[in-house]
């Protein structure tokens, strides 16, 4: 096993949808195991096969006190009911929102030995299926965030009539290409988390990444 790099928001490769997996092959058990690794170390709760930069659709999942987990081609087949809850993302560190997530959530997936899995979570286990599912389309929990106002810091309290959060800037390590790891570019960026609003999507924001030529990076890159 190994630790993986995870990406950081505006890294792109975030923005993108992971392909279904045909086989559950060594390659894949690999990559599994890479991410319970990374996601221990980093003391997470869910990661998605696309934070270490890869386009398929794995997740690993630790729940305190319970013993971390992998699966692939998780789904979301039913939810219920609606509420509030803070969250935070490994690829957008010292940050965290007020998103709307379901109460209930049942999923479906294949478990580590390929059997089929299936689940109807609540509380932490329902909002990770959520979060990391989300990921794997390439959404980001901010383009759930109910005000962008309540994007803050962590170990910042909210502060009463708060109107405007600061754009964050970034140092952040861009892959352009899937598989360049070794030669990462090293961008500053500015992401314009004030211009999120629950009608935004992440792919709408004007990122100062020196991404070429399109408009939409969603468009562009995702994988069909
Ligand atoms: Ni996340």
């Amino acid at each position: 096993m190994a630790i993986r790099e995870i990406r950081k928001f505006p890294d792109p490769i975030l923005l993108r949808k992971c392909r279904v997996v045909r086989r559950i092959d060594d390659d894949i058990r690999k990559l599994a195991t890479d991410m319970v690794e990374t996601l221990i170390d980093a003391d997470g709760v869910g990661l998605a096969a696309n934070q270490v930069g890869i386009l398929k659709r794995v997740i690993a999942i630790h729940l305190p006190e319970e013993d971390p987990y992998w699966l692939v081609n998780p789904q979301i087949i039913r939810t219920e009911g609606n509420r509030e809850v803070e969250e935070g993302c490994l690829s957008l560190p010292g940050y965290v929102g007020l998103v709307n997530r379901s109460v209930s959530v049942t999923a479906r997936a294949l478990d580590q030995n390929g059997s089929k899995w299936r689940i109807t979570a609540e509380e932490i286990l329902a909002q990770a299926l959520e979060h990391e599912v989300d990921h794997l389309n390439g959404i980001m929990f901010m383009d759930h965030l109910l005000e962008h106002e309540r994007l803050r810091e962590v170990g910042e309290e909210p502060e009463q009539g708060e109107t405007h959060l600061h754009d964050v800037n970034y140092n952040i390590q861009a892959h352009h290409h899937e598989g360049d790891d070794d030669n990462p570019e090293l961008l500053v960026a500015k992401a314009k988390l004030s211009e999120v609003t629950p009608q935004h999507s992440m792919s709408e924001l004007a990122y100062d990444l020196q991404e070429p030529k399109e408009q939409d990076p969603r468009g562009e890159t995702t994988a069909k």
